[in-house]
Order: C-alpha cells, then structure tokens, then sequence
C-alpha cells in the first residue's frame, strides 16, 4: 500500500501546487495546522468553519458546575436500573461503555414518539455537543436526561415515579449530600448530576491526535491520504469540521425514506417548517469506528458502504407519482456532491475515520457500586 502511494501526486488547489504523501505527511504531522493545505469547502461553508483538531478540555455549565461527588454520583444513577419503572433498564442498557456508549443495534425503540425507530447515539463528547438527539430536539445535556426518563418505549417512568425509586434507595441520601450539599433528592438534582457524569465520558487522546499534535510517524502513508481527502477532494469538511468534527448543523442527505417504511422525517418533526424536511444532526466522527450500525436509522452497516453512497452523490429519493405537487418533498442538501473517488481513495477515508476512534472508549466499567 505504502508505496503505491508515495508515488502518487495530489492537487492541493484545483489548479496549484501538487504534494506527494511524504510531503503531506510532513504538512499535517507538523504540529502546525496553519501550515495544511487550504480546505476544499463550498462558499456558504466558509463563514463558519473550523479547522479539525484535538478537543479542548470539555467546559461544565455556570449552573451546573463539577465537582466529584456530583459525577460519581450521576455515574451511579447512569448504570442504575431503579431509574425505570421496571427497575430493569438503565440508560447504560442502551449507551454501554462495551459498545461504544451505543448499544451496537440498528435501532432502540427511541427516546420519543416520532415516526420510525432510531439509532442510539454514543454518549461520548457529549460534552461538545450544542444541542442533542440526531433531530438536536433536546437544547442541553440536562434537559435531555428528561426525555429517556418520559419515553413509553424507554424506561417508561415519569420523573416521579424515577425520583420517588430514587428516594426509597438509603444509601443516595449520603451521596447527594456530597454532591449538592444537603441530602434533597429532586429530579433537577438527578438530571444535574447524570449531565456532569456525561461531560466526563470524553474520548482519550486518538490515533489522529497524536499525529497532528508532531507525531508525524504515527500515520500509515494511507491514514495520511485519508486525512487529506477528509479536507479535500471527499468535501467531507462541508459538513464534519472542527475538533468535533460537526458542524452542530443539520442537513439532508437524502436517507428520508420519503414515503416509504422507514420514513423519518429529523428535524421537521420538531420545528414544522417544510425546509427542515428530512435534515438529521451531523453526528461526530470521533470513535466512529465503534459506533455502529450507522446513520439515525442504524441501516448502515459498513463505513466502506458510507464512503460509497457520498461516493455517488447520496440517493436521489424517489418522487412516487402521487407526490408531483408535495410540498414536503425531501430536499437533498447541496452540500452534498459526487466524489470521482477512486477505489485506493475510498480505502484511506475508511483508514482515516478509523483514527478518530479510540479503544480506551470500549473499555467496560465495572466498579459502579450500587448504594442500598
Ligand atoms: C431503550 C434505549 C435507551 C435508553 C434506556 C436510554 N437511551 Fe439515550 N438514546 C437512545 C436512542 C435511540 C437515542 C437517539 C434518539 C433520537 O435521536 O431520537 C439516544 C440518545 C441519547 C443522547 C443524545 C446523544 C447525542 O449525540 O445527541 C443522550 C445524551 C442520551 N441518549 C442519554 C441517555 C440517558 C442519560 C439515559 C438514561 C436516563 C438514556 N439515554 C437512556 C436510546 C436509549
Ligand atoms: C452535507 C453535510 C455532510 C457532508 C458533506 C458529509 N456528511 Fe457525513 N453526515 C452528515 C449527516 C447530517 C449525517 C447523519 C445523517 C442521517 O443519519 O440521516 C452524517 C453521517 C455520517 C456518518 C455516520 C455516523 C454515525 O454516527 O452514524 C459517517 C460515517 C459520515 N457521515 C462520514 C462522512 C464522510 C466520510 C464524508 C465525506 C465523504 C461525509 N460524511 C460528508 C452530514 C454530512
């Protein structure tokens, strides 16, 4: 592989200089991202853009600050099954540490009502994320505890009945006295206390890290190739930039399933406006590798079958006859374009979004004591 691609030549610029993968390697290894190449985005794009890079040290909210106690407290509510009406289901059933703080399905039943069932999302870096849930209807990690909390699917519990379980365990009393000072157990407390447990489930330094931090040896030649056509020619950074690699925006890529069994339609189900028709979160790629099945509806299998369908432009969904005059009708993002990637380049984008995950992610947790 290596040497296929040292002799390959790259376009920096359309038209200008060309770089060889020693070159590259040399470029983004430097420990100067001022140096890389310029990326290739479109011109909405440009306003908002933010180079990829290392994650900053998550930041904890004005009224819901760390402490330890209030973490190690959310951590034992988050593996704590009592939460649910059953007292058989925790949120860990469905964001296991294992399984990339997913739960390796295509689909869970879904933390509301709307139409088809949906991917769960890995709580990992969380902590960046500027609103939540692949339709982004929940405005903050706080908030969002509510939601698994209210879902019928789900654990199936009013706040109420959550909390009163809560209150009947002895031993919280201590802990939530540790954590907010006096022993009150109240759902803000709960929701509080989860949310400061979740910012601290971040991933450890990648692969990727290390080799943009001045590690330039730490790349494969095609993890190099990778990285530049993630920036480049592949337009992935349209939409999959900054640290997080998101834009925190939301877009269509045409997998509405309009009209058809898995029809879902993201965002519109929230904000009612027929321009949000069938626009999802961009999700992080950071531990993406570990994340899958992939996509909101879990239909995707293979990150090599990802690459493909961005390869070819992304479906065109089907307009039925009967939907002619729909004002609903899908509109596909022009963010999204058709690639010309050959089979070597689809190969090193794979290689290259297998750097951004880690393997420290996986690692179970197992000393979670529950109180009695
Ligand atoms: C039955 C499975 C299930 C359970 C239990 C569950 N979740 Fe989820 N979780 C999901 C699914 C599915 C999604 C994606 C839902 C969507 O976007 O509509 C999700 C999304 C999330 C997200 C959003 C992540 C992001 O990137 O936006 C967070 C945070 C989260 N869950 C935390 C929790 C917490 C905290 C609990 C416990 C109070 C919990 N979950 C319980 C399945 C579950
Ligand atoms: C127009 C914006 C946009 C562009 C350009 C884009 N993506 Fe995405 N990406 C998204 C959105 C939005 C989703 C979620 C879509 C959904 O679930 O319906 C997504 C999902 C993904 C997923 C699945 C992640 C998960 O957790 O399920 C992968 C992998 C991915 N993109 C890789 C890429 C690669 C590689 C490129 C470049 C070839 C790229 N993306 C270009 C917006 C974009």
């Amino acid at each position: 592989m290596g040497i296929l691609l040292t002799t390959m030549s790259l376009t920096k610029e359309p038209q200008d200089e060309y770089y060889d993968i020693n070159e590259l390697r040399k470029i983004y290894g430097s420990g100067d991202a001022t140096l890389w190449p310029k990326p290739q985005i479109d011109s909405v794009v440009i306003k908002d853009y933010v180079e990829i890079g290392s994650l900053p040290k998550p930041e904890f909210p004005e009224d819901n600050t760390f402490n330890k106690a209030k973490a190690k407290l959310g951590k034992t509510l988050f593996f704590d099954a009592r939460l649910s009406v059953s007292k058989q289901i925790a949120c860990a059933s469905c964001h296991e540490p294992q399984l990339g703080w997913g739960d390796g399905k295509r689909s869970s039943h879904g933390h509301n009502r709307t139409l088809g069932n949906r991917n769960a999302q890995t709580i990992l870096n969380i902590a960046y994320a500027k609103s939540l849930f692949w339709d982004g209807r929940s405005p903050s990690v706080e908030a969002q505890v509510l939601f698994p909390l209210q879902a019928p699917n789900e654990m199936n519990t009013h706040s109420a009945i959550a909390v009163q379980h809560i209150k009947e365990i002895k031993g919280y009393y201590p802990m939530f006295k540790e954590a907010f000072g006096n022993d009150s157990i109240t759902v803000d407390r709960i929701q509080k206390a989860i949310a400061t447990y979740e910012r601290t489930v971040v991933s450890t330094s990648s692969k990727f890290d290390r080799f943009i931090s001045g590690k330039n040896n730490r790349y494969t030649d095609q993890e190099v190739l990778g990285l530049h056509l993630f920036r480049t020619k592949a337009k992935c950074v349209n939409c999959h930039y900054s640290p997080y690699f998101s834009d925190q925006k939301f877009h269509n890529l045409g997998l509405t399933y309009y009209g058809r069994k898995y029809e879902d339609l993201g965002l519109y189900n929230v904000t009612n406006k027929k321009e949000d028709v069938g626009k999802f979160r961009t999700p992080t790629l950071r531990e993406v590798a570990n994340t899958g099945p992939w996509m909101h509806n879990g239909l995707f299998p293979s990150l090599a079958g990802i690459v493909n369908i961005y390869n070819a432009g992304m479906p065109n969904e089907k307009r039925k006859p009967e939907m002619v005059n729909d004002s609903l009708f899908p509109v596909k993002s022009t963010l999204i374009h058709k690639l010309e990637l050959n089979k070597e380049e689809k190969a090193a984008l794979v290689a290259f979004m297998k750097t951004l995950s880690t393997t420290a992610s996986r690692r179970s947790i197992t000393n979670v004591k529950m109180p009695m």
